[in-house]
């Protein structure tokens, strides 16, 4: 018989043996320092078949950046692995119901995920919402970036230390995630992911870190890359990959990204993760030196709809009654959304309603990222009264494209 519960330190190595052959790779014993770094009670749940531990998951407290500039207490769920002997006998499903369960019970609004399979999670009522994109920019040519970008600044461009960018990046994060619709924070582990050379050594290369000071001595922007040799050119050629980009203004991604592609030596960089309206593309001399790829997509649970729905702000006022499926329960039902002055009055309601959505897609349209007509047009929403879907798109939409900056969500 399998069981769950839940994994104190001691369990720890079984646990982390289990997730690791789960990805097809033989416990080390940096995984599993990687995993007591990321540990802390309450968070794992591990299902049980007698001592062996057979399957993972994580379901860790954080705070989620909603539009209008405000935080909602949200589950993220990660580290989910059911072992090659045990699957398919419905242990993921007993998981993330319990996870659900508890992030509910303990007042998380909302949950969020990651998927690196894309059609596990609607089931649960994730539905996709925050997306981000790779980007790859062909840089043989040199002059990638149009003469426009601004390349006097006042500010200064700094190589730090891997220390230094310890001390300096969770405070220079803390100011982006404010105003990132999408964001979390990020736990100290991440910043040891990125930094401590323990960690490090499971990449085959070392990171640079570089940060804009503007002319007050304030810290505005970091990136992080790190570079490979192509060993079959005939010059010294590398390819960068950027594997952080936090700009607080435009003059430090202008300094940063002018930085970046005025390096020598670099035929190709790579950023792994970029906003979907970061100016990048626009800012290229030709858009076709780029070639792009959606990326590490963000899906969302709503648990409780009353307080994730009031809690941001809208883009109109108006009122829409709107039938909300949600087969797990938490938030079916029928319930009135009234706007005024930006924020939502959320309240249950009987009787007809102007548009039947289930739980998944209303997921995607929260962070404002979304369209309402082309869930319609794809039947994901019904619309029973006209108009009423070019209003809830209306409501939902944001000027700014949420984003969620790596924040070890993304890690297996
Ligand atoms: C994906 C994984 C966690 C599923 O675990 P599991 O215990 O076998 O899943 P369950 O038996 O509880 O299945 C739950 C549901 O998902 C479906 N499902 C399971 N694995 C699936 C897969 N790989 N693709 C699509 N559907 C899948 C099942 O059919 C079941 O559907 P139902 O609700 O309609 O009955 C497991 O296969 C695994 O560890 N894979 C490798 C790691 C991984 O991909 N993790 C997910 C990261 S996002």
């Amino acid at each position: 018989m399998i069981t769950l519960r839940e994994v104190s330190l001691s369990d720890l190595p079984e646990w982390s043996r289990a997730h690791q052959s789960a990805y097809f790779r033989h416990p080390t014993r940096i995984d599993a320092s990687i995993h007591e770094a990321w540990f802390a009670p309450g968070e794992l749940i591990g299902a049980y078949d007698g001592e062996r531990c057979v399957g993972t998951l994580r379901c860790s407290p954080y705070e989620l950046s909603v539009p209008g500039g405000t935080t909602i207490p949200a589950a993220g769920i990660t580290n989910v692995a059911v072992v090659h002997t045990h699957r398919r006998q419905g242990i993921l499903h007993t998981m993330m119901k319990t996870a659900l369960q508890s992030a509910a019970q303990s007042g998380r609004a909302i949950a969020i995920l990651i998927p690196t399979e894309y059609t596990l999670y609607g089931r649960y009522g994730f539905g996709p919402s925050i997306r981000s994109r790779r980007i790859e920019v062909d840089n043989t040519g040199g002059g990638t970036l149009r003469d426009q970008v601004e390349s006097d600044h006042k500010g200064e461009i700094r190589n730090i230390t891997a220390e230094e960018t310890r001390h300096i990046g969770p405070q220079l994060y803390d100011r982006f995630r404010e105003t990132q619709v999408g964001a979390t924070q990020r736990k100290s582990a991440w910043w040891s992911n990125l930094t401590e050379e323990w960690f490090l050594t499971r990449r085959a290369v070392q990171p640079f870190y570089v940060t804009f000071r503007d002319s007050r001595g304030d810290t505005t922007g970091l990136v992080v890359y790190s570079a490979t040799l192509l060993e079959s050119e005939r010059k010294i050629r590398f390819n960068l990959n950027v594997v952080e980009n936090i700009f607080l203004n435009q003059e430090s991604r202008d300094a940063l990204w002018r930085f970046i592609f005025s390096l020598d030596n670099v035929s190709h960089v790579a950023i792994s993760n970029i906003a979907i309206d970061d100016p990048i593309t626009e800012l290229l001399r030709e858009p076709s030196l780029a070639t792009t790829q959606f990326s590490h997509t963000a899906w969302l649970r709503i648990l409780n709809l009353p307080e994730v729905l009031s809690a941001r702000t809208y883009a109109r006022d108006g009122r829409l009654r709107i039938k909300v499926n949600d087969q797990q329960g938490y938030c079916d039902g029928s319930w009135e959304i009234s706007v005024t002055d930006r924020k939502a009055l959320v309240s249950p309601v009987s009787g007809s309603v102007d548009i039947e959505i289930g739980i998944d897609s209303l997921a995607s349209l929260y962070m404002g990222g979304g369209n309402a007509m082309t869930l319609c047009s794809a039947a994901l929403i019904k619309e029973h009264s006209p108009g009423s879907t070019m209003l809830l798109n209306e409501m939902f939409r944001t000027p700014v494209a949420p984003w969620l900056p790596p924040n070890g969500l993304e890690l297996v």
